[in-house]
């Protein structure tokens, strides 16, 4: 095990850990993160998307070590203050379904719209690769668009 300082919504915290435990267990077993959630763990669903340094990160597919200082954001820390823009159209056109991707789905659209502030629906589909089981992706589209008016 090894001393880390982990930089997580805001706050410092200390980690002792392996450095290749995966940041989604550190997340959610250590700091107790569980909005973030286990989908695939090989990096392919979205289910465990967090930003780190504002990228959308597949926190499964990122190790402690990797992350380093860096500056990890999870659902739980992304309104500060007034409930975040996308959280408020996800609620509008009433997005989730079991809701079980959702976290990482709106993680992964907050850091889209950070880098390109009004997405057109290709630029969306070539981005957001985030997979829903219950096939919501009209309803992310469309809460999309509502996001950014
Ligand atoms: Fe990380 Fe699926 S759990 S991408």
């Amino acid at each position: 095990m090894t001393i880390h300082q982990l930089h997580v919504n805001g706050l410092d915290h200390t980690v002792d850990a392996e450095d290749d435990m995966p940041l989604l267990w550190v997340l959610r077993d250590v700091l107790n993160k569980t909005g973030t959630k286990f989908g695939c763990g090989i990096g392919m669903c979205g289910a465990c998307t967090v930003h780190v340094d504002g990228e959308a990160t597949r926190s499964c597919s990122v190790s402690l070590g990797q992350v380093g200082q860096r500056k990890v954001t999870t659902i739980e820390g992304l309104s500060t203050g007034r409930t975040h823009p996308v959280q408020q159209a996800w609620i509008a056109e009433q997005v989730p379904q079991c809701g079980y991707c959702q976290s990482g789905m709106v993680m992964a659209v907050a850091a889209l719209l950070v880098k390109s502030p009004n997405p057109s629906d290709s630029e969306i589909d070539g981005s957001i690769s985030n997979i829903c089981r219950c096939g919501t992706y009209p309803r992310i589209r469309a809460a999309i668009h509502r996001a950014v008016r």
